[in-house]
């Protein structure tokens, strides 16, 4: 019996396919390579130590997905498979649609097809809006969106549960995660962007290496203990590690759960960046500049349910995620052109 990782080649899905590994599930990995590179997959398989099976296949493309379940006996699905830029989404909707929400219900309509009805989901923070207040808590109410990258995530949400109201043999785990940052500790795999990053971290990181300027930090007038955006940071290995135990979970139970993964600590811009110089002895040049439309002040988690359901809780500190984003970065100024 195996896993299957949809998006197995991207950030979080390469971080997650080693630990997956590491805890003993076989795993065959799909990507379409849109934003990921076959040199990912090259040193996942090194640090994995194995031949892991790879299938180069859309998430639309139903012929694709039948031909690897038929090859294979996939017991569960972790899905990460999807396009993740938020600005993209505003000037690109339909595209957005069709590859998240229409990706992800052709694939569920696969899974039935052979019977395998379970699936660990790539949700995100995103969904619980505007309007709630940190630490968030998954019994919050979900949808007040403001883009359209988050507004799949919500509807995809919706429809898993419709499909696990419909089929109690389904079990469907949406975990929403924070802001994953960091990298595997041996600086092989990480985040590679394409262009100029739009989030936090891999924008340091460029700054740091030289290849950009300065950084931007957008607002100072928040109401926070330093005027800048707090969030909560997650290392990416971490995040890793509650997919494994939510994989765990999901074999053992049915029906929709959704689970926040993150610290439940919440820094700011400006922590962060002393953090990372800290961390690695390199300045951060940055200028304070107007606020980014669409930001929240503050969005952290209550980790809790995690803790209590999956028996899992985030371990790395922000040094760590300094520190290993840095030597991804730094052994890698090209990501994995280099
Ligand atoms: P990523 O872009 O690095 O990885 C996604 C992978 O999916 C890529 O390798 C891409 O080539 C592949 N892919 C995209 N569309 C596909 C399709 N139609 N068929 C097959 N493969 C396809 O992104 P990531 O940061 O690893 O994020 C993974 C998931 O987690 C995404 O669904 C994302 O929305 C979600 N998420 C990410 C963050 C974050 O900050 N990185 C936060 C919350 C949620
Ligand atoms: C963004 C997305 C969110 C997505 C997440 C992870 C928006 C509105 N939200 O969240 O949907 O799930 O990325 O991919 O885009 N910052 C700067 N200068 C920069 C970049 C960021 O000051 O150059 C600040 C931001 O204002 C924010 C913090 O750093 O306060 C983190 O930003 P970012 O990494 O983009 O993540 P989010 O905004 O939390």
């Amino acid at each position: 019996m195996a896993i299957l990782i949809t998006g197995g080649c991207g950030y979080i899905g390469s971080h997650t396919a080693i630990e997956m590994t590491k805890a003993g599930y076989e795993i065959v990995i799909l990507d379409n390579f849109y934003n990921s590179k076959p040199e990912a997959l090259r040193r996942l398989r090194e640090l994995a130590g194995r031949e892991i099976p790879f299938y180069k296949c859309d998430i639309r493309d139903a012929e694709g997905l039948r031909r690897i379940f038929s090859e294979n006996s996939i017991e569960a699905v972790v899905h990460f498979a999807g396009l993740k830029a938020v600005g993209e989404s505003v000037s690109k909707p339909l595209e957005y649609y069709e590859n998240n929400v229409g990706g992800t219900v052709n694939l569920c309509q696969v899974m039935a097809e052979a019977d395998c009805k379970r699936m660990v989901f790539s949700s995100s923070a995103t969904v619980y809006g505007m309007n709630n207040p940190s630490p968030l808590r998954e019994e919050m109410p979900t949808g007040a969106v403001t883009n359209p990258y988050g507004r799949t995530k919500y509807i995809i949400e919706e429809i898993l549960g419709d499909v696990c109201k419909a089929d109690p043999e389904w079990t469907v785990i949406n975990l929403r995660y924070f802001n994953p940052i960091g990298a595997h500790e041996s600086g092989r795999i990480g985040e590679d962007p394409n262009g100029i990053p739009n989030n936090l971290m891999p924008y340091i990181s460029q700054v740091a290496i030289g290849k950009l300027e300065k950084l931007s930090v957008f607002g100072n007038d928040y109401d926070t203990h330093d005027g800048t955006g707090v969030r909560d940071y997650i290392h990416v290995v971490d995040l890793a590690l509650g997919h494994v135990r939510a994989l765990d979970y999901a074999m053992k139970h049915k029906g929709a759960e959704a689970i926040n993964l993150g610290t439940g600590t919440g820094y700011s811009v400006l922590d962060i960046i002393k953090a990372f110089e800290d961390a690695n002895s390199v300045p951060v040049p940055y200028q304070i500049v107007g606020r980014r439309p669409g930001d929240i002040a503050v969005c952290y988690s209550d980790p809790s349910k995690a803790e209590r359901l999956l028996g899992w809780k985030a371990e790395r500190t922000i040094r760590d995620m300094c520190r290993d984003s840095w030597r991804w970065q730094s052994n890698n100024p090209n990501g994995f052109d280099s």
